[in-house]
């Protein structure tokens, strides 16, 4: 253990936690706890914006603990974060006034449609590089502008702040009693659906389209640069790195080079392709995002497949429906027959994301005989994830041109083997997974490293990166191409549910 130290706080969809790593990327200390899901009705996903706040606070305790060092002790700390989530708070008394509404969440579909108009989906394209759909961040705000009585006024006079959860973590670790800095970095900031990702500013235009007045919003920063110094416990340290969670994974794997791609295995699955420092328009249904900007660096793009369930529908499997006790459980149960017996599962629970953005699907089974039993839908389970990357691993080619030879993988999901196994043979490439499984954390963790002067610069980071292992693809491409066509005809099933 080496120092210096930095510590990266991660704020997901279902857990925070804080990772401190040592000056060879090293995690040297841990914490982690959940936060509340909160579902008033079918399809609204919102949690409690103060409680992750203060689960925050212990996790970056917690680690700093278990590392055996105080907070003096660290050079910076990173945030990385679930996106797209929404947190309006009143400035005065930094409360937030409502609860947060959640990516997942999908109350904002009419109103999405409403503000498409004629050009539908793609009335915001050209600019954002997004699809107008209720995943992103701008109609949410304009929800909670439309529903919380007397918010709008207050907007306009400069009272209430607007933020992703990076913006909300920032505000509260640098706040004094007066409220701390309003920023974003430009990757949250890109998934708002309100900065046009040319200027890298928020579009005048939008904001007014969606009735989002300008008072409310953060100021676009790089993803790595010191944004204040944070008080209480963690009194001086930099706030020196923010980058959503999904562009954080991009740059812990150090897929710093145009064409290189990583995919994150979460609550859902996020595969994310380097394109360099020009923004790659899609007409195949992925984003175009911001990959990161370090300082007064250009801007690295990505295109990104966004996922909405993968990890999620194991743990759906495992709590609605009682058929295992633990996540772990899946793989031993869905290896105890050779195949699904036939059964696909879609989880379209908040629609379908990637390729195909349709907020009429729904989750649906298909292939069901009595044949099949609950270790056949733990295959078809664990298979949903394998063939949904798949699909965008397909339209990232249509979009890019570039075929990948290999996928670097993270998080939960690459911990079972017979699932990374079906992800090599579905894809027909290597898949290859770092020793350091935490890359969103270290992607934080090295940004604000490098914004701080413990690392030079990413060539220095690329040497941190060491294989753990690797699944290559075993299955006859005419087989698993026969059951790709099988996938897609169930993908087909899933839509026209929602009116
Ligand atoms: O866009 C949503 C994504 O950032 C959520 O990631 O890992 O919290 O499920 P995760």
């Amino acid at each position: 253990m080496t120092g210096p130290y930095v510590a990266a706080i991660d704020q997901g969809t279902t857990s925070s936690r804080c990772i401190v790593f040592d000056r060879d990327g090293r995690p040297v200390g841990a914490d982690q706890r959940e936060h509340r899901q909160i579902f008033p009705k079918p399809g609204w996903v919102e949690h409690d914006a103060a409680e992750i706040w203060a689960k925050v606070r212990a996790v970056v305790a917690g680690a700093l603990a278990a590392a055996g060092l105080q907070a003096g002790e660290l050079s910076g700390l990173g945030i990385t974060n679930q996106r797209e989530t929404t947190v309006l708070w009143d400035r005065s008394t930094g409360k937030p006034v409502h609860n947060a509404i959640v990516w997942q969440d999908t109350r904002t579909d009419a109103l999405c449609r409403e503000l498409g108009g004629a050009d539908g989906q793609d009335r915001f394209r050209a600019a954002t590089g997004l699809p107008l759909a209720s995943y992103f961040s701008g109609p949410k705000a304009a929800w909670l502008l439309e529903h919380v009585p007397g918010l709008r006024r207050r907007a306009e006079n400069g009272e209430i702040a607007f933020g992703t959860v990076d913006s909300w973590l920032i505000w509260n670790l640098t706040g004094g009693p007066d409220g701390g800095v309003h920023v974003t970095d430009v990757t949250n900031a890109s998934r708002t659906l309100l900065m046009d990702l040319g200027t890298l500013q928020w579009d005048a235009g939008i904001l007014a389209a969606m009735g989002i007045p300008e008072a409310v919003l953060p100021e676009i920063r790089s993803s790595c640069e010191v944004y204040g110094r944070a008080v209480g416990p963690l009194a001086g340290v930099p706030v020196a790195a923010a980058l959503g969670d999904q562009q954080a994974a991009v740059f812990g794997q150090t897929c710093y080079g145009a064409g290189e791609a990583k995919n994150t295995y979460g609550t859902g699955s996020f595969l994310l392709l380097n394109t360099g420092t020009r923004p790659v328009p899609s007409k195949n249904g992925l984003l175009t995002t911001v990959g990161y900007r370090l300082g007064g660096e250009p801007a690295v793009y990505c295109l990104e497949g966004s996922i909405a369930v993968t990890g999620a529908l194991v743990q759906w499997f495992r709590d609605q429906l009682g058929l295992i006790r633990s996540a772990g459980e899946i793989e031993e149960l869905a290896a105890s027959v050779p195949d699904n017996g036939g059964a696909y599962v879609v989880p379209a629970f908040s629609g379908l994301y990637a390729p195909y953005w349709r907020s009429d699907a729904r989750g649906v089974i298909t292939g069901l005989t009595g044949y099949v039993t609950r270790a056949h839908l733990a295959r078809a389970v664990l298979e949903a994830t394998s063939w949904q990357t798949r699909e965008v691993v397909d339209a990232m080619f249509q979009d890019s041109g570039v075929r990948i030879s290999s996928l670097k993988v993270d998080g939960g999901m690459t911990a079972n083997g017979l699932l990374m196994q079906h992800q090599a043979d579905v894809l027909g490439v290597p898949v290859i997974r770092p020793v350091v499984a935490e890359t969103t954390s270290l992607g934080a963790a090295y940004a604000a490293g490098l914004a701080t002067g413990v690392w030079r610069d990413p060539d220095e980071l690329r040497a941190h990166w060491q294989r753990d292992a690797e699944w290559t693809p075993r299955r006859a491409p005419e087989e698993r191409e026969a059951e790709y066509r099988v996938w897609r005809k169930a993908v087909e099933r899933s839509f026209g549910w929602v009116e």
